[in-house]
């Protein structure tokens, strides 16, 4: 392809992405709802506050930045239900309730926040073992169930990463497509990828906050990491994991 077919074939590609007028909210339809309901009977854990767990000076942000680094060893201390709590708010917190729209600490495309976080406990104080889903607007964890064994699951469904199973917990982002296609229609899929970014930065920088670490997790089975969070890989599908614990 000559450069001016390629820049002809970006322009049109570009034009395509970026016509709105016929997305659903254009069409005049409801926005989806931002967050998942609790099935009927779940049990839920109200989360702590979680300012206990952060001993944090403006300064000590320039120095976590800089420290910054991908962790896939981890000290066999448990996490706190404090330091949980502050590594969901960082990373999909709510940051203002405004009539129109929920606000959070991290960026989002049109504030459509695709997202759920999901969690696989193995470690966490006062938490029984098992999958969990977070739940933004009350700062709530709903249980899921206990999988039959969850490291070999997620030694499986990472590929043979066998450091997140071993991880006192991991994180699994998992998209709702829609929500983004509401507002965007096919230019979602490249801002959804962009907004997985800033979760799993800021999750870097609030794990370094507390002692703790955190890698970053792209290689994974698809199946096997929807089946354990049950979503239908469809219409909700996992995108990225981190696998959090103390520095040893
Ligand atoms: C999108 C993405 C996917 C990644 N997937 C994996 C992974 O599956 N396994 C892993 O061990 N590290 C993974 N990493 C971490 C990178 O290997 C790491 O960021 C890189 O080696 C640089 O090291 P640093 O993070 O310590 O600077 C991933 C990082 C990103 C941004």
């Amino acid at each position: 392809m000559k450069i001016e077919e390629l820049r002809a074939f970006l322009t049109d590609r570009i034009r395509m992405e970026t016509d709105f007028s016929q997305t659903d909210q254009n069409k005049g339809f409801s926005p989806p709802p931002i967050e998942k309901p609790v099935p009927r009977g779940a049990k839920t854990y109200q989360l702590p506050a979680w300012e206990s767990a952060v001993q944090f000076e403006t300064k000590d942000l320039i120095d976590l930045i800089a420290k910054r680094k991908s962790v896939r060893l981890f000290s066999s201390q448990s996490v706190t239900l404090e330091e949980l709590s502050f590594l969901l708010w960082a990373t999909q917190g709510v940051r203002e309730r405004a009539p129109y729209a929920v606000l959070r600490h991290v960026p989002s495309a049109g504030n459509r926040h695709s997202f759920e976080t999901y969690l696989c406990i193995r470690d966490v104080v006062s938490l029984p073992q098992g999958i969990y889903r977070y739940l933004p607007l009350s700062h709530t964890l709903v249980f899921i169930y206990t999988p039959d064994n969850l490291e070999k699951a997620l030694n499986l469904a990472t590929l043979g990463q066998s450091f997140v199973g071993k991880a006192p917990l991991t994180f699994v982002w998992s998209t709702i497509p829609y929500r983004m296609e509401w507002r965007y229609a096919k230019a979602s899929h490249k801002v959804i990828a962009m907004d997985a970014g800033h979760l799993c930065q800021n999750l870097y920088l609030a794990a370094g906050a507390i002692g703790c670490g955190t890698c970053a997790i792209g290689a994974y089975h698809q199946d096997y990491m929807d089946e354990l969070i049950q979503v239908d890989g469809k219409d909700e599908f996992v995108v990225y994991l981190a696998p959090v614990g103390q520095l040893r």
